[in-house]
């Protein structure tokens, strides 16, 4: 039998059409709040941010530059470990810049509260947090999205760049993984 990703999906929570809407939401929110303010730096989390940081950027019709960042801190399983490790930084310096952190989801916390104490030390002129997904529930550390996009549940979500052990990323919605795939698997 045919063995297709959305038959590991328990339900969908955001079909592609929600996602742009609110996606686009965000970015005209974001063009608005930055009008005027020079030096603006869109900072893409990688991997899980990366179609977020495609759509929402083409979104911002305010001038503004792209880095990247790569950062682990899960492992294997589907809850943060806590420590939080660079795996590719920034190409360019942040000093005197606008930041606007971009990131899939915002869970623990303990991945923006590393990343923005390392980013604040290089001297950028702002940062804010800007998260397509919240679970407010399950936060360790206080760190709060300047900008969210949608509020989940306390599920293990994937698509639209969120993974599971590398997988279900191009799938172009978000839906709960279905339980099974990872009590099977840890
Ligand atoms: P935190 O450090 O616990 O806030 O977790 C942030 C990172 O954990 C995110 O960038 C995701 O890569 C990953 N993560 C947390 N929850 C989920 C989820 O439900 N699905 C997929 N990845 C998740
Ligand atoms: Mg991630």
């Amino acid at each position: 039998m045919k063995r297709t990703m959305d038959q590991d999906i328990e339900e969908i929570l955001y079909s592609e059409e929600e996602l742009r809407r609110r996606v686009h939401a965000l970015g005209a929110q974001i063009s608005r709040d930055y009008e005027g303010v020079d030096n603006v730096i869109l900072v893409s989390i990688l991997r899980g941010s990366y179609i977020f940081m495609a759509d929402l950027s083409r979104s911002i019709t305010i001038p503004c530059r792209m880095d990247f960042m790569a950062v682990s801190s899960y492992g294997q399983g589907t809850s943060s470990t806590g420590q939080v490790e660079i795996k590719k930084d920034l190409s360019d310096s942040i000093k005197d810049a606008h930041v606007i952190i971009v990131e899939d989801i915002l869970d623990s916390g303990n991945t923006l509260d590393y990343l923005t104490k390392v980013l604040r030390a290089r001297n950028p002129a702002s940062i804010r947090i800007c998260t397509l997904l919240d679970k407010p529930e399950r936060r360790t550390k206080p760190i709060a999205a300047d900008y969210y996009g949608f509020l989940v549940p306390d599920a293990f979500v994937v698509g639209y760049g969120l993974d599971y052990q590398e997988k279900y990323r191009n799938l172009p919605y978000i839906g709960i993984l279905k339980p099974e795939i990872y009590t099977q698997a840890d």
